[in-house]
């Protein structure tokens, strides 16, 4: 197969959910389908139990489990498919955002009976600075949702995307018959049952057929041919660009642990999601098809026994071919540097690899050189762009317990950033530093980690910030102007860009008034 054929038979893609829809059953269903596992309960997954959800360490242990699912790789119908996995602790978002950076299209899960959850509105944001083509699942049919007409409107309404239905359902919970598959023209009828993989499927080209009637009794075959005209009049046709730009979200619905519904939606995807393509760099554009290999690192996942320091960087190959001994520019460090023990991931199973292709994902064993956002190449100056840093919700003061220690809680912490565990923000008066998390369990973690890892003590105050904002101005004069007389809310972040820590809202919209010129931005890439 020659590089082209590899590139266009690669999906690269992300599951995301609010914690609860039904990801990692979802993500347990398409690894049988791509037969990388024989049965179901099979996947270590890396949801965190509830019991354990604000036991941090627990929440490592799992996590620990879980690196090797942390991309799984199968084939399916000729389709090499990588699907990377995203933490559902909300406290780890940050993690997902970044792993959204290394994919090409998601699948998004909705649970029909609570529609459209807060976490599933930030991933979308996050999908829609880059435009990620995204398909829908409406899960949990065979529960009493809601009105199906209403989930779409909701999904319009919140994540702002126009939705496509290609399949639709046929009642729901106990009254639940099955979907008709408006993209293939099937019926599927629905029989609960979690360890097959097979549905019955009835071709009905024509939904006016009176078969439909034998199958799902006179009153249901009414309404769905309702249903359908009132899709077919209401909604536009299914245009694969419109799918392909992110404007337009096909949408599926069914029962992932029931494995209902979820062969079509595999079906579907391969068939329209895209494989990898061009990326951005802060030079050009690189094509997937250039020869010479280039790639970024999107995820570290440290190892937390301290008699092994080694850490695992994950890097998504982008252009050209990976090759296991060969020697790559670090474009940061400027220097360049061999992997012996590339590593590739087959569902559960970590093999060692010896080329890679675009869309691929290469673990890297690491002992400090990499960190998240490195790129690299065969020589080129360049670095990619699209991993940016989102503005924290929670901010706390860092407290050196220990002046002995202070130079192992300074390294301590740039190494803790530097694998994205939270971000921090250096005053520029008076050097105070300032840790930035989405969620709580952070400042347990870096505390547990500093002082077992780096013997380096430290206690958090909390301060109270509305947002870290990144500022940028094309007039250096106007920039200096606003940090000379703010300056005691200036910081910088872990790549010295500037940053107004803002107190309030108000406040922070009082200065976008006050100083025209400046853009204040939520990311540090803009
Ligand atoms: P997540 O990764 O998005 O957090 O969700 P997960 O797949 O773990 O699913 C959350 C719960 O929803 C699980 O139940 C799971 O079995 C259930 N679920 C998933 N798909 C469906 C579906 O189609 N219908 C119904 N009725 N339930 C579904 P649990 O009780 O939390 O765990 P378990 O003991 O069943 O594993």
């Amino acid at each position: 197969m020659n590089i082209a054929e590899e590139i266009e038979r690669r999906r690269t893609f992300g599951i995301i959910s609010h914690p609860d829809a039904g990801k990692t059953t979802l993500t347990e269903k398409l690894l049988l389908f791509g037969g990388a596992i024989k049965t179901a309960g099979a996947v270590k997954s890396n949801k965190i139990s509830v019991y354990a959800r604000s036991d941090w360490m627990e929440i490592e242990k799992q996590r620990g489990i879980s690196v090797a699912t942390s991309v799984m790789g199968f084939d399916y119908k000729g389709i090499k498919i990588n699907l990377l996995d995203t933490p559902g602790h909300e406290d780890f978002a940050e993690d997902t955002y970044r792993t959204l950076s290394a994919v090409d299209s998601v699948v998004m899960v909705i649970d029909c009976v609570k529609g459209v959850e807060q976490q599933t509105e930030k991933l979308m944001e996050v999908c829609r600075m880059r435009n990620t083509p995204v398909m829908v699942f409406i899960n949990k049919l065979d529960r009493e949702g809601r009105d199906p007409y209403d989930l779409l409107d909701e999904i319009e309404d919140k994540l702002n995307i126009k939705v496509r239905p290609l399949s639709w359902p046929i009642n729901m919970g106990k009254q639940f018959k099955g979907v008709y598959n408006l993209y293939e023209k099937k019926l599927l009828l629905f029989e609960a049952r979690k360890a097959h993989l097979t549905d019955e499927i009835v071709e009905i080209s024509d939904i006016q057929q009176p078969e439909l009637e034998q199958y799902i009794g006179e009153t249901n075959a009414l309404k769905l041919r309702e249903d359908i005209e009132l899709i077919e009049g209401v909604y536009p046709a299914f245009e694969v660009n419109d799918y392909l730009s992110g404007e337009l979200a096909p949408v599926f619905f069914g029962s992932a642990v029931n494995n209902f519904g979820v062969r079509e939606l595999l079906d579907c995807f391969i068939e329209v999601a895209p494989y990898p393509k061009e990326r951005e760099t802060d030079q050009r554009i690189v094509n997937p098809m250039d020869k010479r290999f280039s790639g970024f690192v999107f995820k570290i996942h440290a190892n937390m026994d301290p008699r092994h320091r080694n850490r695992v960087a994950f890097v998504r190959v982008c252009s050209g071919k990976f090759e296991r001994k060969k020697n790559y520019h670090h474009v940061r460090l400027g220097k360049k540097i061999r992997f012996s023990n590339a590593t590739a991931f087959m569902a559960q199973e970590k093999e060692i690899i010896n080329v890679a292709f675009p869309g691929d994902i290469v673990g890297l064993y690491d002992t400090g050189n990499l960190k998240i956002g490195d790129t690299l190449n065969e020589g080129e100056k360049e670095i990619f762009k699209g991993i940016p840093s989102f503005s924290p919700e929670i901010f706390k003061e860092v407290i050196n317990l220990d002046a002995m220690k202070s130079k192992q809680l300074n390294k301590g912490l740039s190494q803790l950033m530097d694998e994205g565990v939270a971000q921090l923000f250096t005053y520029e008066l008076g050097s105070r530093k300032v840790v930035g998390t989405v969620g709580h369990l952070q400042f347990e973690v870096i505390q547990y980690r500093l002082k077992h890892e780096y013997g380096a003590s430290c206690r958090f105050q909390p301060v109270s910030l509305f947002k870290a904002v990144w500022i940028h101005s094309d007039d250096k004069k106007k920039l200096k102007m606003f940090v000379d007389s703010k300056n005691r809310h200036i910081a910088r972040d872990k790549d010295q860009n500037l940053v107004f820590m803002a107190e309030t809202k108000a406040w922070l919209q009082m200065m976008k008034e006050n100083f025209p010129d400046l853009d204040f931005h939520f990311t540090s890439e803009f």
